[in-house]
C-alpha cells in the first residue's frame, strides 16, 4: 500500500511519522506546499517539538516515509490520501471568527481529483465542521479523468507535548465512513499496532461530530475549574484541593483538572467556535450559547491574571520590569498558537511593563510574531505605537536566571519540568524586592519560595 499526506503539520507529520514506523510494509509520503516546512522535516531539526519524535522519524524516514513537495506525484502514486491541512477560524466574510475556514481543504479535495487515476481513499484527518465529507465527496465525484473516490474521516486526538506516546498507545481510534471496504483498509493500517477492539468505526457525521465535542468537552473541564478558581481566591479554598477532591469520584475522574491561566493550542478555541457556529446555523440558539460561554470563561482567566498582577504590584507595572518563563501553550512543545502567554504579554504591554521573555523551545522571532499579530488582531493593523512599544519593551533571553535578573516579578506561563528545579536562592537575590511570583500553572514549590522570602500569587489560592 501506498500513502500520501497532504500537510506536514503538527498532525500530519507526527502521524505519518507513526504510521510509517510500525507500518514497514508501507510506503508514507507527506507533502506540503512549504518548502522550509519539508526542508526541515527531511533534516536534523524537525519542524516540531515533541519527546521521542526525532527517533520515530529517523528509523522510518529514507525507508518508508518521505517528506516533499512533489503533491501531484505523491497523489498519484497513493492509494489512500489523507488531508491534514490547517482549518482555522475564518477571519473574513459569513462566519467571521467563528466558522472554520475550509478553504484548505477544498482546495486539497480539488488538486486530488484532478492529479488522480484510478480508485482512491480519501481520509478527513484535519478537525471539520459536520458535513464536510459531503463537500469533499462531490468535488470528488465530479473529477473528470475516470477516477472512483471513497471519502473516510479519521480524526486525530493527539495532544502535543505527548503526541508519540498517545499515537502509540491511542485511547481509541475513530473511523467514519459508509464503505465497509474503505473502512477496513484504513483498520488494517492502524491494526499494525493498535488493539483491534479500540478502533471504533461509525458513519460519516457521527465522526466529524465526535472530534468537535471531545475538544468542547476538555476544554469545558478546564474552564469549570477555573471558574471555581475564581472562586477559590476569593473565599480561601485551595483549587488544587478542590480538584483533588472532585477528582477522586470516579465519575468525574482525576484528569484535565489543573488549573491554569488559561487553555490555548490551535484547537480548543477553533473548534468550540466552530461548534458554536453550527449551532447556530441549525437554529440552535441555546446549545450555541451553553458552549461559547466555555471559551469566554477562558478570555476572563487571561484577563485576569494580567489584572491581578498590576492590582498585586501597587497598582502600576509601568516600566517594571518582568520575567515571563514560558511562552509556548503547554509544556513539550515549541508550538504557540493561542498561547495565553501571548495575550497576558499583551496586556502587561499596554501597561508599559518591560518584559524579559524565556522558552526553552520558543524562538525570538516567533515571540515578536506572535506579539505583532495580537496587537494587529482587533483592527487588522497595528500602529507604530504598539510597535515600538514590542521593540522597547521586550526582550527575548536564553535562560529563566536571566529572566529573572533585575525583575520586580517572574510570571510562570508554561508548565515546563525544568522551572521547577532551579536555584531560587541566587534568583532571589538577582531581584527587586518584594520579588513576586505569579505561578499562572501552580507548578512551583510555594511554601519553599515563601519560605525563602518571595511573595506568591498563584492560580485559585489565596497568598
Ligand atoms: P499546521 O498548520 O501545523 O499544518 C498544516 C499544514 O498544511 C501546513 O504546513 C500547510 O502549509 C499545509 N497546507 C495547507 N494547505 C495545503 C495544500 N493545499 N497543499 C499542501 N499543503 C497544505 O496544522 P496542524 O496543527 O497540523 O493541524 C492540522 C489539522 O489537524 C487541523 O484541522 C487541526 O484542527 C487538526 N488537529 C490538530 C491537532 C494538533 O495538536 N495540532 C490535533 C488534532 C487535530
Ligand atoms: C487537545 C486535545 O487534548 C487533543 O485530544 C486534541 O487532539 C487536540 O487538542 C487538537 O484537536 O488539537 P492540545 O491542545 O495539543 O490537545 O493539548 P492539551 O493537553 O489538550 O492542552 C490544551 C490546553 O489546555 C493547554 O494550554 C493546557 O495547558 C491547558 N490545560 C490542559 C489546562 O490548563 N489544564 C488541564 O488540566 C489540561
Amino acid at each position: 500500500m501506498n500513502i500520501c499526506c497532504i500537510g506536514a503539520g503538527y498532525v500530519g507529520g507526527p502521524t505519518m511519522a507513526m504510521i510509517a514506523y510500525k507500518c514497514p510494509d508501507i510506503q508514507v509520503t507527506v507533502v506540503d506546499l512549504n518548502q522550509k516546512r519539508i526542508d526541515a522535516w527531511n533534516s536534523d531539526h524537525l519542524p516540531v517539538y515533541e519527546p521521542g519524535l526525532d527517533e520515530v522519524v529517523k528509523a522510518a524516514r529514507g525507508r518508508n516515509l518521505h517528506f516533499s513537495t512533489e503533491v501531484n506525484a505523491a497523489i498519484k502514486a497513493a492509494d489512500m490520501i489523507f488531508i491534514a491541512v490547517n482549518t482555522p477560524t475564518k477571519t473574513f466574510g459569513t462566519g467571521a471568527g467563528r466558522a472554520a475556514n475550509v478553504e484548505f481543504v477544498e482546495k486539497c479535495a480539488r488538486q486530488i481529483a484532478e492529479a488522480s487515476s484510478g480508485h482512491k481513499i480519501v481520509v478527513e484527518k484535519s478537525t471539520l465542521p459536520v458535513r464536510t465529507a459531503e463537500a469533499v465527496k462531490r468535488i470528488l465525484e465530479n473529477s473528470n479523468n475516470g477516477s472512483t473516490f471513497d471519502v473516510l474521516s479519521n480524526p486525530e486526538f493527539l495532544a502535543e507535548g505527548t503526541a508519540v506516546q498517545d499515537l502509540l498507545n491511542p485511547d481509541r481510534v475513530l473511523i467514519g465512513g459508509e464503505s465497509k471496504a474503505a473502512i477496513g483498509k484504513l483498520v488494517d493500517v492502524y491494526a499494525h499496532w493498535v488493539p483491534r477492539e479500540r478502533i471504533l468505526t461509525t458513519n460519516l457525521w457521527s465522526s466529524e461530530l465526535s472530534k468537535l465535542t471531545a475538544n468542547a468537552f476538555l476544554a469545558q473541564r478546564v474552564s469549570s475549574i477555573n471558574a471555581i478558581s475564581a472562586l477559590c481566591e476569593a473565599t480561601g479554598a485551595d483549587v488544587d484541593e478542590v480538584a483533588k477532591a472532585i477528582g477522586t469520584d470516579s465519575r468525574i475522574g482525576p484528569k484535565f483538572l489543573k488549573s491554569s491561566v488559561g487553555f490555548g493550542g490551535s484547537c480548543f478555541q477553533k473548534d468550540i467556535l466552530n461548534l458554536v457556529y453550527l449551532c447556530e446555523h441549525f437554529g440552535l440558539r441555546e446549545v450555541a450559547e451553553y458552549w461559547e460561554q466555555v471559551i469566554r470563561m477562558n478570555d476572563y482567566q487571561k484577563r485576569r491574571f494580567c489584572e491581578r498582577m498590576v492590582r498585586t504590584m501597587f497598582n502600576t507595572v509601568s516600566n517594571k520590569q518582568i520575567a515571563i518563563w514560558g511562552f509556548a501553550f503547554k509544556k513539550d512543545t515549541n508550538d504557540t498558537r493561542e498561547s495565553a502567554a501571548i495575550y497576558v504579554c499583551r496586556d502587561l504591554l499596554n501597561e508599559r511593563a518591560k518584559l524579559k521573555i524565556y522558552d526553552p523551545q520558543v524562538s525570538e522571532e516567533q515571540v515578536r510574531r506572535d506579539l505583532i499579530e495580537v496587537f494587529s488582531y482587533a483592527t487588522g493593523t497595528i500602529t507604530d505605537q504598539e510597535r515600538a512599544l514590542i521593540a522597547d519593551h521586550v526582550s527575548v533571553v536564553s535562560s529563566a536566571e536571566e529572566a529573572a535578573r533585575g525583575s520586580h516579578a517572574i510570571a510562570v506561563m508554561t508548565e515546563w519540568d525544568a522551572f521547577k528545579k532551579l536555584n531560587y536562592e541566587s534568583i532571589l537575590q538577582s531581584m527587586y524586592r518584594p520579588a513576586f511570583v505569579f505561578d499562572g500553572r501552580n507548578l512551583l514549590n510555594h511554601k519553599h519560595l515563601t519560605s525563602l522570602g518571595f511573595e506568591v500569587h498563584a492560580i485559585g489560592k489565596t497568598t
